[in-house]
């Protein structure tokens, strides 16, 4: 079912001011999460009001738990403790969260009751044999439609603890191993090919959880119990990164991003686009609730082609639809390899943004693992054009920046879904200076 939303973005301008993105996905997920099976009450502000976030909430008021929010970003989770989740009246809706699901399947493992898990349209097509294998290896009893939803989790008499390699470098994957750990007997560890998002292992350790980690292993020791806490979400950086491509890219712009979240495994955005010749002054360093957060400035800059470090992938892996749009502007070749997990994403990232590159005029070769791209320094990087986002919230806001550096309008198809991630994107993007209209159901 594909929804009438649609952008229609006018070419040209700049992005001046200062603004805030809403709250971090990943972080909001799990403080719901987390909430939900600790003792006690759990107070979050900063929580991000997308429909990803809000799915998870669902679902945890499916099994019981009294969740109260978000009003003005904060939300208060009542925890039933970790052995107080009840048995949910029907299929658990994930809606388009790939996290809420993968999260959910090491979480549910480790319950007494069976449960069912189910998505959108798009969720119903992503891989989860990835987190059933191994959950399988500790015990639980997990099945698949092959390698996609639903899925359908039974009681298993006992959940013991493994050591894991990981295949693939997956934070979604890593976190529903450490939860379903939490449940298991003895000790799980689990060992990662390359750095990804940490905020698991943090907020844990703010709910009282100790959990080592050890260079690329991590590991945590089955029983222990969660004590409810304060949480204060940083926002997004994988938001603010669209804004941090526009800015670069259109002349004249002058942007001050404020509180983004900067945790070192989710800032690989920042390192790319200044080896690009981005230039982003980090203001403002402080903490909240274990996690770094800073205002980034962003003006103006003549960017250039690179060879993406591959080491830098896992940490922009959300930040590549935006980073490309940044190659198409830059002088030079960029090659993006080692990124072959875009193609799994909430669209096959690869495919739909090298189709919208090109049917707006750029140089743009997919590869197995990536994407070669060839740069248009000056004046108009893109023509105008149409392009569909797939129902991918990223290929949307992604395209909507790039009318920044156009020859004419750019019509971006199928928007609807950037309410999973960025309620608010166009007046948000309206007030920094992109020339932004929404039409159909989604239009405010
Ligand atoms: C996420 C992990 C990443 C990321 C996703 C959010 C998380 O997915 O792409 O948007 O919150 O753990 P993978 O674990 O599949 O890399």
């Amino acid at each position: 079912m594909h929804s009438l939303s649609a952008y229609e973005v006018a070419p040209g301008g700049r992005l001046l001011g200062r603004l805030r993105v809403p709250g971090d996905k990943s972080i909001s997920h799990r403080a719901i999460m987390l909430g939900a099976i600790a003792d006690g009450i759990t107070r979050v502000s900063g929580f991000l009001e997308g429909a990803d976030a809000l799915s998870t909430r669902n679902v945890f008021r499916a099994m019981g738990v009294r969740i109260d929010g978000p009003e003005s970003a904060r939300v208060t989770v009542y925890g039933v403790g970790r052995e107080g989740l009840r048995a949910p009246p029907g299929p658990l809706d994930c809606g388009n969260a790939g996290t809420a699901m993968r999260l959910l399947m090491g979480l549910l493992a480790g319950q007494p009751f069976a449960s069912e898990l189910v998505g959108d349209e798009t969720l119903m097509r992503r891989p989860m044999r990835r987190v059933a294998d191994p959950l399988r290896l500790m015990g639980a009893r997990v099945e698949t439609d092959g390698d996609c939803p639903p899925v359908r989790i039974s009681p298993s008499p006992g959940l013991r603890g493994i050591e894991y390699r990981l295949p693939v470098a997956s934070a979604q994957l890593k976190s529903a191993l450490l939860l379903a750990g939490l449940y298991a007997s003895g000790r799980t560890t689990i060992i990662e090919p390359a750095p990804t998002r940490d905020h698991t292992e943090r907020m844990l350790g703010g709910f009282g959880v100790r959990v080592e980690r050890d260079g690329l292993r991590v590991a945590i020791e089955g029983g222990q119990r969660l004590t409810g806490c304060a949480i204060d979400v940083p926002t997004d950086i994988s938001s603010a990164a669209f804004f941090l491509v526009g800015a670069s890219i259109a002349p004249g712009s002058d942007l001050v991003l404020e509180h983004v979240g900067m945790n070192p495994t989710r800032t690989g955005v920042i390192d790319i686009l200044r080896l690009m010749g981005a230039d982003i002054t980090v203001l403002a360093e402080s903490e909240v609730g274990g996690e770094p957060v800073a205002d980034l400035r962003v003006r103006s800059a003549e960017l250039r082609g690179i060879d993406v470090p591959e080491e830098l992938v896992p940490l922009a892996i959300d930040e590549f639809p935006a980073i490309f749009v940044a190659a198409a502007c830059a002088r030079g070749c960029t090659r993006v390899t080692g990124a072959a997990e875009l193609r799994v994403k909430e669209s096959d990232r690869i495919a739909t943004m090298a189709e919208g590159l090109q049917a707006l005029g750029v140089a743009a070769e997919p590869t197995d693992d990536g994407m070669i791209i060839e740069g248009r320094p000056d004046g108009a990087a893109f023509t105008g054009g149409r392009v569909e986002a797939h129902g991918d919230h990223r290929i949307a806001m992604s395209f909507a920046m790039a009318a920044l550096r156009a020859s004419g309008p750019v019509s971006i198809g199928d928007t609807e879904n950037v309410a999973t991630s960025f309620p608010g994107f166009v007046r948000l993007a309206a007030g920094a200076g992109l020339e932004i209209a929404e039409t159909g159901p989604g239009a405010a």
